[in-house]
């Protein structure tokens, strides 16, 4: 660690911040948004209009894909894909249990079971092995995540899906502008969603939109998403069960200027995090998520790392992220347990709706108990070993990822003083 440049006590015990700069404000917006605001407001057409078609087909064709389907959030998108492909009552999906709830809960909203598969500590991302020990006779198909931006071994998942003929749903909330040997993800199976809420690299406050390569998909989800009607009916015929999850004219005026700044935004994302990694991949018990050299862009939602206290050394990794907040450097723990240990899945005793499923009779009997669910790598994660810091953070310049990096290296300089000062 030859970087190490101060000799200063830890903010936390009373010496400076190492990083004295403020994180980047986010969202990002200028005249560009509040000009393309007010032509929607002036012109009178605030309902999913042209601008929303623009906005999909601009998505789609970034991300590689054939077709976009915008709507409210990226939860709604997850549910509306997995009807268009047909998962629902009776139906298994294997689900990581390291990510946002809605990814589990959406698979609950269309019926279907989710099965909880542990991630692997190298990348954070979805284990296949675990995954190919949890499948059954009711097993239809496989939800990854590119966690924190980062592909899964789409490689791998395809033999995978081939193998077990799973149908794969690419959760890709996480990954504007990723992609996999030069392709965006979200396209490489039957589909993919991605969430435009505030706290994304690319937002209109709230949004989402599924892309596809597949028509009757599209189709299938742009009726879902619009109160069942279809292309060419009427408009007060509706031919499925859907919703209104439609965006707004003013959402897609803000994501089309949104899309226009991703693509610098990102490299910028990418250099900082490649400067970060550097200085960091020396630090004893910074493990840093491995990425595989056929990922050949990455969104960097988060930078994420995995803290072992027992490799750096005297603290736990809540002391260490106070530490590092205190020298200027926001931080978080990330979820509080994996997806199955919240109170809604502990205390799930029947997936909603099977009971009264017309369908199936088999599925009177699809009782679920999540209470004995253990993925020990995403629990660990939880509970001592994730750190995540903000996307924000990576647009800053140059002079702050060394002081970001700094912070991080004199904590482990100090961090004997820190345990004796924390101690209870
Ligand atoms: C992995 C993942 N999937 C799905 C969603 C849901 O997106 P939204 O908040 O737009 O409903 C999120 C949101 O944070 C997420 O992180």
């Amino acid at each position: 660690m030859k970087h190490i440049t101060t000799s200063s006590p830890l903010a936390m015990l009373g010496g400076k911040p190492a990083c004295v700069t403020p994180t980047p404000d986010w969202p990002v917006f200028g005249r560009e948004e509040e000009q393309a605001l007010l032509e929607v407001l002036h012109s009178g057409k605030w309902w999913y209009g042209d601008r929303v078609r623009a906005f999909e087909e601009a998505y789609a064709a970034f991300h590689d894909a054939r077709y976009g389907i915008s709507c409210c959030n990226g939860s709604v998108a997850l549910e509306v894909l997995m009807r268009s492909m047909g998962i629902g009552a009776g139906d298994e999906v294997l689900v990581p249990a390291y990510t946002f709830i809605a990814s589990a809960t959406s698979v609950l909203m269309v019926n279907a079971r989710p099965v909880f598969v542990d991630v692997n500590e190298m990348d954070f991302n979805l284990n296949l092995e675990h995954a190919e020990s949890l499948i059954t006779e009711k097993t239809r198909a496989l939800m990854v995540v590119h966690f924190a931006g980062l592909p899964i071994d789409l490689d791998a998942v395809r033999a995978f899906a081939d193998k077990h003929k799973l149908r794969v749903i690419e959760d890709a909330a996480h990954a504007w502008g990723s992609q996999w040997k030069g392709v965006g993800v979200g396209t490489q199976f039957e589909g993919g969603t991605f969430s435009f809420q505030v706290s994304k690299n690319i937002t209109a406050g709230e949004g989402g939109i599924i892309i596809t390569n597949n028509k009757d998909t599209a189709d299938l989800a742009r009726s879902l998403t619009h109160c069942g009607r279809t292309l060419n009916g009427a408009w007060y015929e509706h031919r499925h069960i859907g919703g209104n999850y439609r965006l707004t004219e003013f959402q897609a005026a803000i994501l089309l200027q949104q899309l226009a700044r991703l693509e610098a935004q990102t490299r910028k994302r990418e250099e900082n995090a490649a400067h970060l990694n550097t200085r960091l991949a020396e630090i004893p018990g910074i493990h840093l998520q491995q990425t595989d050299a056929r990922v050949t862009r990455r969104s960097y939602h988060l930078y994420m790392f995995r803290f072992v206290a027992e490799e750096f050394g005297h603290i736990d990794r809540d002391i260490f992220i106070r530490a590092l907040e205190a020298e200027g450097v926001p931080a978080s723990p990330g979820y509080l347990s994996p997806v199955y240990g919240n109170r809604c899945f502990q205390e799930l005793r029947h997936v909603p709706g099977l009971r009264n499923c017309l369908h199936h009779a088999a599925c009177a009997e699809a009782a679920v108990d999540y209470s004995r669910t253990h993925c020990p790598v995403a629990e660990r994660l939880c509970s001592a070993q994730a750190v995540w810091l903000p996307h924000a953070l990576l647009l800053g310049d140059q002079e702050q990822m060394r002081a970001v990096a700094a912070a991080i290296e004199k904590i482990y300089q100090h961090r004997e003083a820190l345990a004796t000062a924390t101690m209870t």
